[in-house]
């Protein structure tokens, strides 16, 4: 049932976006409670044995690789609260054609495994880190754990998982003042910062659109601040962030910019939550609930059709701050991030 280009494998939806790019969140908990994601009380968690065993979720990471898929994100929730993360990374990191591996944490867990998640084959990690002052990460993440990621962002790099991403979310107000923070670290240091804009995809986070400070308005006030200009990066590939440089060449920051201008028009990717459903948008009101190929008797032929029939379905694109925008019924930690 799948095609093939030049004798490779291909995975394409019926606006010729080729999808070579799974992310599996491989649980809906977290220990952190950010504001733009969940509240502190009152989420409801799957039962356990509603989650995709690793068996699984290897299974069908193995079908999605001979597809076409060659890069696997692992994402929750918080991946890491996951017993034995390590032992999925050793499944995933050695099926043939997966190509690259990473994992996007809040950090809380690297110290203790990052060695071991390094051992058994991740490559690079993203750290979501919203905020570079203690008590205003307290306020962004509800969690007085700043020095704790810090550790394990140091342990990360120690072991290789390298180059580290960090993900930070502004939110206009709040940390949007950490603009010229974030920037003079890509300076200091060898990571990456990724601005992300602000999405309607939390539960009770409070989205309005002036709380989203759009891309143009951040390089405006890195620009401002550091007395200097930044350049786009040549880059050519599919990758929703907008890389640039210092005019210099020192110290690299990405946009994400999902509302103000979203990257649909490239999009490489699919989402299966962690109780088995494959998502073709991260705003999809539809799903393909593979659990139930999975646990039944589906071969991975029957299971393969289902993956190209859901991908040829593939939305355009999202609506976000449009007249025609509704929130899926489930959260950005409940699909994966
Ligand atoms: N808007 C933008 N980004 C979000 N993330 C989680 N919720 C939102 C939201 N409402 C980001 C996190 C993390 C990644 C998994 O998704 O910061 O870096
Ligand atoms: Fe947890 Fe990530 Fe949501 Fe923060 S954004 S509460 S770290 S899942």
């Amino acid at each position: 049932m799948n095609s093939y280009l030049q004798g490779v494998p291909i995975l394409q939806d019926s606006f010729g976006r080729v999808i070579n790019n799974l992310r599996i969140s491989v649980t809906d908990r977290c220990n952190f409670r950010c504001r733009y994601c969940m509240p502190e009380e009152g989420m409801n968690w799957l039962d356990k044995n509603e989650l995709l065993t690793y068996e699984e979720m290897a299974r069908v990471t193995r079908i999605f690789a001979r597809l076409g898929v060659t890069k696997v994100r692992l994402t929750g929730g918080e991946p890491l609260m996951r017993r034995d993360l390590h032992v999925l990374v050793g499944f995933i990191s050695r099926i043939e054609g997966i190509r690259d591996l990473s994992l996007t944490t809040n950090g809380f867990f690297l110290s203790e495994q990052a060695e071991l998640l390094s051992q058994a084959g991740l490559r690079r990690i993203n750290v979501s880190l919203d905020s570079l002052d203690p008590v205003k990460f307290n306020l962004m993440t509800r969690r007085n754990y700043y020095h704790r990621v810090w550790e394990g962002i140091e342990t990360a790099e120690k072991v290789g998982l390298t180059p580290i991403k960090l993900n930070a979310v502004l939110m206009r107000g709040i940390n949007d003042n950490e603009i010229p923070k974030f920037a003079s670290l890509v300076r200091e240091k060898e990571y990456i910062v990724r601005f992300i804009e602000f999405m309607p995809i939390g539960q009770d986070d409070g989205w309005t659109i002036d709380r989203v400070v759009p891309t143009g308005e951040v390089i405006e006030r890195i620009e401002a601040s550091m007395g200097k200009k930044l350049v786009a990066v040549e880059y050519h590939g599919v990758q929703p962030a907008d890389r640039y440089r210092f005019e210099d060449g020192r110290g690299e920051i990405g946009f994400i910019s999902s509302v103000s201008d979203p990257f649909c028009n490239h999009c490489n990717r699919v989402r299966v939550t962690s109780d088995g459903k494959l998502r073709t948008c991260l705003f999809s009101l539809e799903e393909t609930d593979l659990r139930t190929f999975l646990r039944g008797e589906a071969s991975n032929r029957e299971i393969e059709d289902a993956i190209v029939k859901a991908v040829l379905k593939k939305e355009k694109g999202h609506l976000i701050n449009q007249p025609g925008f509704v929130r899926p019924n489930r959260t950005m930690s409940q699909i994966g991030g």
